[in-house]
């Protein structure tokens, strides 16, 4: 088969996918169902924060120094060596915190504001533990896995909103996430971050692998999944329970889900709406905000 026949018989390919495939990808008719739609869910992952140039999970940049980000996000690593835990979350947090909201972050936030004064409802349910739909003025946000911005402390459990950078002065200038010969952290226990009530140690207020979510913010998430009568999922790969059937479940119900996301295809077959493309372009454009 020569060059030109390959690239017609995929051209022809192509444009039968999209014939067989349900989703459309149409700005108009997504912004006329949303407009009015009484409990609209954003649920986001990584992907909305990537060009505010913060890391995703999956792929490249999931390792820190020789270990890979996964491993040390668990209990059983913290356990063995709660400093060089926290010098990989010092590093997470400088990230985070020297980040700025994208248009992605501001689009959701404004259409919040625009649902609130229509008295429709609008809620972000986030997997992400950055902080920024906060920052970019959403009000009402669940955050699935916790948040960089809390701790937790490990004896009485008291949870503290702290965004001292660096959070203790042991800390400061630690985390670099090259440096080849510092796989122990030389940080004493009692240098580590403290609980402001008992004095013990405090831990990221983050939902590591392994552990359940909070078993309040689940049922939050869940009563508003039940409710949703429109879904946008935003930079996610849906692989991470209990989020990635968050959207399955809606569009379950024959309520329409749109995602945006810069894979080629959606997440599921089940999607009315899919826009392909970086979030913090095409989610403005659908939501119809003025940034
Ligand atoms: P992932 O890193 O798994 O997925 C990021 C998604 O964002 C991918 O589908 C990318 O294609 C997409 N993406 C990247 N850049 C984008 C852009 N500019 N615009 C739109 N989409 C873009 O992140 P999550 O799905 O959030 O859990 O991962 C879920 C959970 O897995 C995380 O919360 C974390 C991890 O284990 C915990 O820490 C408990
Ligand atoms: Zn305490």
């Amino acid at each position: 088969m020569n060059r030109l026949t390959r690239g017609i018989l995929l051209k022809n390919l192509r444009a039968i996918t999209q014939e067989m495939s349900r989703f459309q990808s149409d700005y108009a008719s997504f912004k006329k169902i949303l407009d009015k739609a009484q409990n609209i869910i954003a649920l986001t992952g990584a992907g909305v924060s990537a060009e505010s140039g913060i890391p995703v999970f999956r792929g490249a940049g999931g390792w820190w120094r020789n270990h890979r980000a996964t491993e040390l996000a668990t209990p059983e690593a913290f356990q063995r060596n709660p400093a060089l835990v926290w010098e990989f979350y010092h590093y997470r947090r400088n990230i985070a915190f020297n980040s700025i909201p994208n248009n992605a972050h501001y689009a959701l936030a404004l259409y919040e504001e625009r649902c609130k004064q229509e008295g429709r409802q609008f809620h972000i349910i986030t997997q992400n533990v950055d902080g920024l739909h906060f920052r970019a003025g959403s009000k009402e946000v669940i955050e699935l896995h916790g948040s960089l911005t809390k701790v937790k402390c490990t004896k009485c459990k008291f949870i503290d909103v702290n965004i001292d950078n660096p959070i203790c002065e042991a800390l400061k200038d630690k985390g670099d996430p090259i440096a080849k010969d510092t796989n122990e952290s030389q940080i004493p226990i009692d240098e580590l971050p403290k609980c402001s009530k008992c004095g013990s140690l405090v831990r990221p207020y983050i939902v590591w692998f392994g552990e359940m979510l909070d078993p309040e913010t689940i049922e939050k998430a869940m009563s508003l999944v039940e409710t949703a009568d429109m879904c946008i999922v935003v930079g996610t790969s849906s692989v991470v329970y209990p989020a990635a059937m968050f959207a399955p479940t809606i569009a379950e119900r024959g309520k329409p889900v749109a995602e945006f996301n810069i894979n080629e295809e959606p997440a599921s077959d089940d999607f009315k709406f899919y826009f392909n493309g970086k979030c913090g372009i095409t989610l403005p454009k659908a939501l119809g905000v003025n940034l």
